[in-house]
């Protein structure tokens, strides 16, 4: 039987009329931090899951000062499981940021959120609830807005502190900056809206410091999200959304999609400057998510999401706590699974759509990040218009076609699943995929074997404790968490 802990009760506060990501039964926040141990589960959890399958996401305590709050506004809170011996363990901790502590210290809101004007730019609180990575053989929590990363220790996820690399970057990186897991590095961009310049490029080594950076010359301030990695370049992405330079001035937000500008996709060195970067140009759109890339002889082959409509249309009459419904739902913007190929040789570059199904939140085995894959398992938008998907397709990107899919029964909705490497697997796809599946107030970890998803979950373990949709996940191997702790204990002797 599973014995549950409550760590700490979290004094809710945030509340807007409208607002479906703080009153829906699948946004709203949870109220306390736990660890379950010896969770129980409906068929057995497998041996050979060894690490840590880690989701971040959004669990706002206290309200914007302007009580307007936009999802990317709420404070991290992780949901973390740890495999071992066919055992499970579940903890979700608040990502400690400097600004919830100073809240939590104040006992009500101390910044602005998204949803105010430019001017509130400069004082967001660095929510840390976008992404998180394994590093060094800790868990790093990032955020979209750019800012300092968050560390959290690999073994119960509490907050180390924000991340200066060991005093060698303090001026933040974005949501997905990567780790190849391979070499052990940490690629990074950041980017601004105010001050040159409007992007940074860099790596940080498997040891915490700055290899490289460099300074990356756009055209004006953007909005990336996402980048590509291959084993020796990276692609920045210069796409065509960004907030209206007119309105700018005035100091007010809009974004702007212009159709008239190319995209523009940079390759550069992995450890290259500004300088070696190779601008191609593509039809205008925008990405969140990239899916992975490599080198093919003279080209780099990519593939990410390419948005059809980057702006939605929203209705007139929609109150102002909703407008982000349109953004945040992929029903509205309507990605596509699209190749790219950059030509180093001739400077030119293609793209086609290999998939008319709007599907996105793709994650990959992440040993193959930078290097030819074949299979990226993507999820299927939710019917509802939130930030919600309603299933997984495994997709061969090598033969660019469905092979295998598995949607959740109605009324249920998952996040962005993880692969799990299986311990002593060979094949690519021999492993699982992990994610929690909600349904109202109910959650559970869903494990299914990747080499046969579309048979449905092997394993379920329902959890004490609901699970509010989120943002992104990683999965930890737990052969690569104490490798990193035995080299930095062998360092520091
Ligand atoms: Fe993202």
């Amino acid at each position: 039987m599973a014995e549950v802990i409550v760590d700490r009760k979290l004094p809710l506060q945030a509340s807007e009329e409208h607002n479906e990501y703080l009153h829906h039964d699948a946004f709203r926040p949870v109220d306390k931090e736990i660890t379950a141990t010896d969770l129980s589960s409906i068929g057995d959890i497998p041996k050979d899951i060894d690490g840590v399958y880690i989701r971040n996401g959004h669990n706002p305590v206290y309200q914007p000062k302007s009580g307007r709050y936009h999802w990317f506004d709420g404070d991290g809170m992780v949901h973390a499981t740890t495999f071992a011996d066919g055992k499970a363990t579940f903890r979700n901790r608040m990502v400690m940021t400097t600004g919830l502590a100073a809240e939590m210290e104040a006992g009500r809101g101390l910044y602005p959120g998204l949803r105010d004007g430019f001017e509130a730019e400069e004082g967001l609180k660095n929510s840390s609830g976008t992404d998180v990575v394994l590093h060094n053989g800790e868990f790093k929590t990032l955020f979209s807005r750019c800012g300092q990363p968050y560390r959290l220790a690999a073994d119960d996820f509490r907050t180390l502190g924000p991340d200066d690399f060991k005093g060698s970057w303090e001026r933040g990186i974005s949501a997905h900056s990567k780790v190849d897991e391979r070499t052990g590095e940490l690629i990074f961009f950041n980017y601004s809206f105010n001050s040159e310049p409007f992007m940074e490029y860099g790596v940080i080594d498997k040891d915490n410091r700055v290899s490289s950076v460099t300074a990356i010359d756009l055209p004006g301030p953007r909005l990336p999200h996402d980048s590509w990695v291959t084993e020796n370049y990276t692609v920045l992405h210069d796409l065509p959304l960004y907030w209206d330079s007119a309105l700018l001035a005035l100091g007010k937000k809009k974004l702007k999609f212009d159709r008239d500008l190319a995209s523009r996709f940079g390759v550069i060195p992995r450890h290259g400057s500004g300088g070696d970067i190779r601008w191609f140009e593509c039809e205008p759109t925008y990405m969140l998510h990239t899916v992975n890339a490599w080198e093919d002889g003279d080209e780099i082959v990519a593939f990410g999401f390419k948005q059809l409509t980057p702006i939605p249309k929203i209705p007139r009459e929609t109150p102002s706590a909703r407008v982000q419904n349109y953004f945040l739902s992929f029903q509205f913007n309507q990605p596509r699974l699209t190749e790219y190929r950059f030509n180093l040789r001739t400077g030119k570059a293609s793209e086609r759509i290999v998939d008319e199904q709007c599907l996105e939140m793709p994650n990959i085995n992440a040993r193959y990040l930078g290097i030819r894959n074949r299979y990226a398992y993507n999820t299927m938008a939710a019917e509802i218009p939130y930030f919600l998907m309603s299933g997984i397709q495994k997709f061969d990107l090598q033969n660019r076609r469905e092979v295998d899919r598995y949607e959740l029964p109605k009324g249920k909705y998952m996040g962005q699943p993880v692969f799990s490497p299986r311990v002593g697997g060979k094949d690519e796809d021999d492993g699982y995929l992990i994610s929690y599946v909600s349904e109202a107030n109910h959650a559970e970890i869903y494990i299914w074997q990747a080499q046969t998803l579309g048979d449905g979950p092997i394993a379920r373990i329902p959890l004490p404790q609901r699970i509010p949709g989120g943002s992104h996940a990683y999965w930890g191997n737990g052969s690569d968490i104490r490798e990193a702790q035995m080299r930095q204990t062998a360092n520091s002797h």
